[in-house]
């Protein structure tokens, strides 16, 4: 629980954790390759360490030293029948990128998730991956996990076409696709984050990727090489928008991925006319890092259009805060895929905006945030929903306020940023 009781300005350096999504596929392509690789930076999180843990249950092998994590690949056909049900947690990552690995087995094995994770559909990795050769099935009519896989079928090749942009559903494929016969084309409506295409590449695998478009061609072993993951750009989001919307503020984070299919957010905050510095961009292991300035602005709002919501789909409740201290009405649509993240944050970000005296509108696919830079903050007692964005961005707009705002059950933070309590109120002051 945290109980904020603002105004509080924030001003100083940071860094950030791994990247949540990096983590994720740094451990699960690492393992399929025949090297040892060294990950840096990897992210300890609820959710890759669940990944992790169904790793090992598959046979992976690993040493872990401080935030660095060794991998002792053991190339496509290493891995081995668990013994137990494969855990994947809050993890949506975990659950549908895991399940094209485990297609490509040639043992049985469940997955299952939490509540949160067991409601969010799977129908859309467990159709492909059938139309592959998978036999995946799932509860509610194949639908939903826990998820059973029968592997030992040999996946073919496919071309697919996506009817919602997702990374994790293209990642899934992709993965699938490095076990078949044959080359799997997958097309997506909108650009998603590209991170497992980046990362295939590095690691020498015949792969074409141009915007909507990735195939993947079978055959070469993937060529495992060291990995240095860049901190997660949606954890730095957090405290961007603090720097943003307090007063007398300045804050840099160090060292976060800038990929572009996963920052959209900077375009739209300059656009919101925010004070933003992007400096130091370099690239390690195919992806864009920088250090981010972020200083005190007179944020104006925004009309956010549907075909940039895949690059900004994890950013936008802390976007929501953003928008609620610009001047003039924020409209965000086409965005109904946040009714099926951790919890559905259309309704959560409603539920609680109104709950703390910031005036929102719920549409089926968005919202509408009626802004105000001197919009006050209500006492409160609100919600997380057990979703750690929602939590992290409530903390972020109870700075904001001048009276006791409590936000309940933060735990669910441990999931992408165990130490986000502790960055942030050593950076805050009043
Ligand atoms: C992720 C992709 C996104 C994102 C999630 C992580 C990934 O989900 O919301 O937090 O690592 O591939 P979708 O691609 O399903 O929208």
């Amino acid at each position: 629980m945290f109980e904020i009781c603002g105004p509080y300005t924030i001003n100083g350096s940071v860094e950030v954790p791994g990247d949540k999504s990096i983590s994720h596929r740094s451990i699960i392509l690492s393992s399929i390759t025949k090297e040892k690789v060294q990950i840096d930076n990897f992210l300890f999180s609820q959710d890759c360490l669940n990944t992790l843990k169904i790793l090992k249950k598959i046979g992976v092998k690993y040493i872990i030293n401080k935030d660095s994590i060794l991998i002792e690949g053991h190339g496509v056909s290493g891995f081995i029948e668990p013994d137990d049900i494969l855990y994947a947690g809050n993890s949506g990552t975990s659950i549908r990128l895991l399940s094209g690995l485990l297609c490509g087995c040639n043992f049985m094995s469940i997955i299952s998730g939490d509540e949160s994770v067991n409601n969010r559909p799977m129908d859309r990795i467990i159709r492909p991956l059938t139309a592959m050769g998978a036999r995946i099935y799932g509860r509610d009519g194949n639908k939903k996990a826990p998820l059973v896989i029968f592997g030992g079928n040999k996946l073919k090749g496919i071309k697919h076409e996506i009817n919602v942009s997702s990374a994790q559903v293209k990642s899934c494929l992709s993965i699938a696709a490095l076990f078949a016969e044959g080359p799997t084309e997958i097309i997506q409506p909108e650009i998603s984050r590209d991170h497992t295409e980046r990362m295939l590449e590095y690691f020498g695998s015949e792969i074409i990727f141009d915007g909507k478009y990735t195939k993947i061609i079978p055959g070469k072993d993937l060529k495992g090489k060291d990995i240095f993951v860049p901190g997660d750009f949606s954890s730095a989001a957090f405290f961007i928008i603090a720097g943003l919307i307090l007063k007398n503020s300045k804050i840099i984070i160090k060292n976060v991925g800038i990929n572009p299919t996963r920052s959209y957010l900077l375009n739209i905050l300059k656009e919101m006319d925010a004070n933003i510095e992007i400096k130091n961009e370099r690239t390690k292991n195919n992806e864009k890092i920088a250090d981010i300035t972020a200083s005190s602005s007179n944020l104006k709002s925004i009309n956010i259009k549907e075909g940039v919501i895949p690059n900004i789909i994890d950013e936008i409740p802390i976007l929501s805060v953003a928008a609620a201290f610009a001047e003039g009405i924020t409209i965000i649509r086409g965005a109904k895929e946040l009714r099926l993240k951790e919890s559905d944050r259309i309704k959560t970000i409603f539920n609680e905006f109104k709950k703390a005296g910031i005036k929102v509108h719920e549409y089926p696919d968005g919202l509408e945030i009626y802004g105000n830079p001197n919009t006050k903050i209500k006492s409160a007692n609100l919600k997380s929903y057990g979703d750690h964005r929602i939590a992290m961005s409530l903390a972020v707009m109870a700075l904001k306020g001048n009276c006791k705002v409590r936000i309940n059950n933060t735990k669910c933070i441990n999931t992408s940023f165990p130490e986000f309590e502790s960055k942030l109120f050593n950076l805050v002051s009043r």
